[in-house]
């Protein structure tokens, strides 16, 4: 699923308030009546809104369903990027999209630009993409789950990373600044490293990889495992400090894994050392003595405490043991594979087979009532008030 800015150039203030109203009716309705988004829109004359729905499902930011009972639309992934896009580019978190520099199997990370020219990154998350057909496989599960739609995972997904990344950037763990968060993506600094799986030669490997093992004790008695600890999440800069990054794995020391996970983190950089550099030997550290009995801090209980609750941290975990892999570094390029001949599949069939799932799983959109969304009814601009230098991202 690529970004796509393009629409941005000519959507008027009144598509987008029909874009909105999509998104508001899709908290209690899988799929919108057409009615109701002129109601909630708030716009007079039914001409009117028709073209403006019919500008917005060519431009694929909403979907008519098929076979639906009544006459309806859902927002797509192309909408709910753009509603972020743009409560972003209000803010001034985002003036304009460049590269695409990542795309993992849960997200699609992109260089962006603020106003002044400062480079960015931009994070989308992307649950529910790859599952498809899992969930198909699943649908038994599926119907029994509240909270597992594309938009609300993602968004949760969006939501711990942020919450996390903050807390450890004031606590000054070695990761980069977060910006902003909206919907399914987050903004943060660019951190100008390189990630540690594409460095063929380290000056002092002794030194990185005692630094690598401190980094995560730290963490460990702050009350944090990272879960994905490994050389694609690991960013080094040439003076050789490592920067953390990708946090939606995130466990607390209490979990009841959790010893089972720092365990696998600490394999991870023993073997890639061994592997890539050569280097044996290390120091291991141990999860028991040099951790638990060592706790010093409760990141993760303040990590609940400001907005990321247990109950979602739950939801998302449950989501994540269910369909996904839990380690960047085991299976990516078959899961990458199978991503990209889902993108290939004809869009409808992406778009029916998302509202199957969808169907199943929306209810928890009801009750998800976020006050942020609301607010973002407000992020009117006129199309003028962006200017996107680079539209088409391909
Ligand atoms: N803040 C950042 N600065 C520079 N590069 C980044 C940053 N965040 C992510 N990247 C790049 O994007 C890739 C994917 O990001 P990551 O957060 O690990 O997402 P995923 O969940 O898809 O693995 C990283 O391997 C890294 O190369
Ligand atoms: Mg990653």
């Amino acid at each position: 699923m690529k970004l796509n800015t393009h629409a941005m150039r000519y959507l008027t203030n009144e598509d987008f308030r029909v874009l909105t109203a999509v998104e508001m009716g899709s908290k209690n309705h899988e799929v919108v009546p057409t009615p109701l988004i002129t109601q909630i829109a708030g716009l007079r004359g039914g001409a009117g809104v028709a073209r403006m729905i019919s500008t917005l499902a060519k431009t694929n930011l909403i979907a008519k369903v098929p076979n639906a009972k009544y006459d309806g639309y859902r927002l797509t992934y192309g909408g709910y990027d753009y509603l972020a896009m743009k409560a972003f580019s209000k803010k001034g978190a985002i003036y304009s999209t460049g590269n695409q520099i990542g795309v993992g199997k849960e997200s699609d990370v992109y260089v962006v630009a603020s106003e002044t020219g400062e480079q960015r990154i931009l994070k989308l998350h992307r649950l529910g993409r790859i599952s498809f057909r899992t969930i198909k496989q699943n649908r038994d599960y599926m119907q029994n789950r509240k909270s597992a739609s594309w938009m609300y995972m993602s968004r949760l997904s969006a939501e711990k990373e942020y919450t996390f990344m903050k807390i450890l950037y004031e606590n000054n763990f070695p990761v980069p600044k977060p910006i902003e968060q909206n919907r399914h993506c987050i903004v943060m600094e660019l951190i100008d490293a390189f990630p540690l799986r594409g460095i063929e030669v380290v000056e002092d490997p002794e030194k990185l990889y005692s630094d690598l093992m401190a980094l995560i004790v730290r963490l460990g008695r702050a009350g944090l495992i990272h879960g994905d600890y490994n050389e694609f999440n690991i960013l080094v800069y040439p003076s050789g400090q490592p920067i953390l990054i990708d946090f939606p794995q995130m466990l607390s020391i209490d979990h009841q894994n959790a010893e089972e996970y720092f365990d696998r983190d600490v394999d991870c950089i023993i073997t890639f050392f061994e592997r890539k550099f050569g280097y044996v030997g290390g120091e291991r550290p141990d999860f028991e003595k040099d951790v638990r009995e060592k706790r010093s801090g409760d990141l993760d209980v303040q990590v609940a405490a400001s907005g990321f609750t247990k109950k979602k941290w739950r939801e998302l975990d449950a989501y994540r043991a269910e369909f996904l892999s839990d380690s960047d570094s085991e299976d990516d390029s078959e899961e990458d594979s199978e991503e990209e001949s889902d993108e290939e599949e004809s869009g409808s069939e992406q778009e029916e087979e998302g509202s199957a799932q969808e169907s199943e799983e929306e209810e928890d959109e009801n009750k998800e009532k976020s006050a942020e969304q609301d607010s973002d009814f407000e992020d009117d601009l006129s199309a003028s008030e962006l200017d996107f230098k680079k539209a088409t991202l391909s």
